[in-house]
């Protein structure tokens, strides 16, 4: 039974990982996010009721949780409000239930403005970014000049601080962009009515997190993108600008690294990327066209369409090296009915060499072709299952195949987008996995 586990995209984001957080959230009392900003879009489907939370933790829908801003994030206080009146409106309480490192770096207009006209200059080469302005804020965050939500207290240094930050913006916008500036006035004014929502919601969240282990208490850690979109681990150039692999739940919280006793990966029991960068098993045929199209993949942040492809089990080896995953959840198997063969990647031709685990450099990877082992597929509909032995044969089949490949176990295994239909073989929380042999695979 473990107290403190990490939830993380295994693959290159979007693989599920609000609905398993919110679905894990009754066994635990507090829900933590450490990285990424409102780049994310985690979807939860409750009785056929959609709610898309960005910044705000995936556990927020059930009331007996506290959940926590950890320091890692960088927060828009804009999207943040918006975020919290659209739950308002659902008669979902946060204001009380929501705690804000004083240590979180804010994320501003110049930083979405910044990033979008830089965006444009790359033209061909973009990154593709969601254009929330993730990776200016952590420039600004990194290079030691960025306005922290504990700045927010006092509007003094706020404004002088705003005022420094503006003008450099201001001129690398005009001088180097040749894009519109920004009036560092409506900026200020903006976030000191922000500050009066937000001030009191502002908390140490390094020592509430620490009570809740002295006292026993469980904690779920939710990452947001994925493991390849790591700004260390992951697709560089084309990755986010946070660690999304498991370290940044220590530094994104304040949570002793001691202190985890649980890492659970999200896969898709396929692959899908947003945004550009390498993708070895990309389809770009009707195969890809037909899991776009069933699993409705389309970004729930930008509204740009999901780059599709199979399972690449050279991927989720890293991650699994980098994650120390105890298991995994597979998500939307139910998207694979009705294929006749289902591909998995189990290495990568690269000139003459075959790799078991991706190269190091994304023109490396760009260059490697990957090998296939062909399973049969399965006719019958998986959709809405929630039990392992009511899968089809060949279903049960895939995941055992994917379980010794990857030697991880699979403990988890989601059939449509609903909280409730979903196959839990084993919870975390509450469960009987030898955490210990993590150590050893
Ligand atoms: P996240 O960013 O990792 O939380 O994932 P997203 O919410 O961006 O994308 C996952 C999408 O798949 C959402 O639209 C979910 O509602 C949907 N989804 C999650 N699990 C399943 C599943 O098992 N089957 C199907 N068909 N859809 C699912
Ligand atoms: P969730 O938490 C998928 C991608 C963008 C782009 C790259 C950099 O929902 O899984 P950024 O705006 O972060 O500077 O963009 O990262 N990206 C995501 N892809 N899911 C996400 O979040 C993502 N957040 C960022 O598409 O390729
Ligand atoms: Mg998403």
């Amino acid at each position: 039974m473990a107290h403190n586990v990490i939830i993380l995209g295994a693959q290159w984001g979007d693989e599920g990982k609000g609905k398993i957080v919110d679905l894990l959230t009754k066994s635990c009392h507090g829900v933590v996010r450490f990285q990424g900003g409102h780049n994310a879009g985690h979807t939860l489907v409750i009785a056929e009721k959609k709610v898309v939370l960005h910044l705000i933790p995936s556990g927020i829908l059930n009331e007996h949780v506290n959940c926590f801003i950890g320091n890692g994030v960088v927060l828009s206080p804009q999207a943040l409000l918006k975020e919290i009146a659209e739950l308002e409106k659902m008669d979902i309480d946060c204001k009380n239930r929501l705690h804000i490192s004083f240590a979180c770096s804010l994320l501003l207009p110049y930083h979405a403005a910044i990033d979008k006209a830089r965006e444009k200059v790359l033209d061909k080469n973009k990154i593709g970014t969601t254009g929330r302005g993730i990776g200016p804020a952590y420039e600004d965050k990194v290079a030691r000049r960025g306005i922290r939500a504990g700045d927010l207290l006092n509007p003094k240094t706020l404004k002088a601080k705003l005022k420094a930050l503006a003008d450099y913006h201001n001129f690398i916008l005009k001088n180097y962009y040749q894009a519109e500036t920004l009036n560092a006035d409506n900026i200020l004014a903006d976030l000191l009515i922000a500050a009066e929502t937000i001030k009191p919601m502002l908390s140490d969240v390094a020592t509430e997190l620490d009570t809740y282990r002295l006292n026993y208490k469980k904690l779920l850690f939710e990452g947001a993108q994925g493991t390849f979109l790591d700004i260390d681990h992951g697709t560089y150039p084309f990755v986010t600008s946070s660690n999304t692999t498991a370290g940044g739940a220590i530094t994104g919280s304040g949570f002793g690294p001691l202190y985890f006793d649980y890492v659970l990966g999200i896969v898709k029991a396929y692959t899908t990327r947003v945004g550009s960068g390498p993708f070895p098993t990309e389809l770009q045929d009707e195969i890809g066209k037909r899991i776009s199209e069933r699993g409705h993949e389309v970004g729930a942040t930008t509204g740009r369409a999901r780059r599709c492809g199979w399972f690449d089990a050279v991927a989720i080896r890293r991650a699994k090296q980098l994650n120390s995953f105890s298991s995994l959840a597979m998500m939307k198997i139910d998207v694979l009915d009705g294929m006749e063969k289902i591909k998995v990647c189990v290495a990568y031709k690269h000139g003459k060499k075959e790799l078991l685990l991706p190269p190091q450099s994304s023109e490396e990877l760009a260059n490697c072709e990957p090998i296939y082992e062909e399973l049969p597929g399965w006719q019958e509909s998986t959709y809405g299952i929630k039990e392992f032995s009511q899968l089809p044969e060949n279903a049960q089949n895939y995941i055992h195949y994917l379980e010794d490949i990857i030697n991880t176990p699979i403990t988890i295994i989601s059939t449509s987008p609903e909280r409730d239909d979903t196959i839990v073989l084993d919870n975390p929380f509450i469960g009987s996995v030898n955490t210990e042999s993590v150590l050893y695979f």
